[in-house]
């Protein structure tokens, strides 16, 4: 038995958003699970433009604590993951991952057609001259800006509570055009993110997959809803694609 009732036309584009629970596997926390990053920091303490104006030096080491277990060598890409490039590169339309994480795995799995929406963690941007640039050590007070040498104006290159994410016109682009839809490891709580798949069935056309450990706040609005873990079951669903692009060859 296929995981999707009705299997988008192989010519038709696929969008996908990730959360913080596809790194789960990986060894990365997720945010709202009784274990994750919410459970022990109080977002308003570190994730906003606030926090950072009022105590950059803890806003930075939140930060800095992340990129330095990132970069940790037992950190990488799982199953889902390496599936999810799998798919971009066989699938014949065009496939692309939206994601909510500021994690490097997808690229590192191979996926190209990548949205990070609410930043990078291993890119710091200048508050002075609004360069982004690649950073992957620690940030602080006293690092200066590579294009205009400031210092004390790096901050890293991550949407906050409070802020636009990035590309939405591009992603509302995408969704409102799109055969098949599907959020993996994400609970559906925080918006935009949360309202793409009504964007994606109801202002467009597509066929609506949830993928994720528990039912997520918004499950009912997906046309089909698998729970367990995503490297299980995405390299399943991803089977299940390139199985019917090959016999529609
Ligand atoms: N496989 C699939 N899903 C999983 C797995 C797994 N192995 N492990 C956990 N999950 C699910 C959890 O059940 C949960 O519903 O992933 C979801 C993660 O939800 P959140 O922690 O809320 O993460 P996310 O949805 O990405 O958060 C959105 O909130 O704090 C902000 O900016 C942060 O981008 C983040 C945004």
């Amino acid at each position: 038995m296929t995981l999707i009732d009705r299997l988008p036309a192989p010519d038709d584009r696929i969008v996908i958003l990730t959360g913080a629970g596809i790194s789960k596997e990986s060894g990365l926390d997720t945010f709202r699970d009784a274990d994750g990053i919410w459970a022990r920091v109080r977002l308003e303490d570190v994730a906003t433009p606030e926090a950072f104006a009022a105590d950059p030096d803890r806003v930075q080491a939140f930060y800095n604590d992340r990129r330095r277990m990132l970069r940790e060598a037992d950190i990488r890409p799982n199953a889902a993951h390496e599936a999810l490039a799998r798919l971009e590169a066989a699938w014949p339309g065009e496939v692309v991952v939206v994601t909510q994480n500021i994690d490097d795995l997808h690229e590192r799995a191979g996926t190209r057609a990548l949205i990070h929406m609410h930043g990078e963690l291993l890119k710091a941007r200048c508050m002075a001259c609004d360069a982004i640039n690649v950073h992957i050590d620690d940030l602080g007070a006293r690092t200066p800006c590579p294009a205009c040498t400031a210092t004390g104006a790096l901050r890293p290159h991550v949407v906050w509570f409070g802020e636009m994410p990035l590309e939405m016109e591009r992603i509302g682009d995408l969704l409102g055009d799109c055969g098949l839809f599907v959020a993996i490891g994400t609970s559906g709580t925080v918006y935009p993110a949360a309202g793409f798949v009504q964007e994606a069935r109801f202002h467009g056309r597509a066929r609506t997959v949830e993928i994720n450990l528990e039912p997520s706040e918004g499950h009912t609005l997906f046309h089909d809803c698998h729970h367990g873990p995503a490297g299980t079951l995405v390299p399943r669903l991803v089977g299940d694609l390139l199985a019917h692009a090959n016999r529609s060859d």
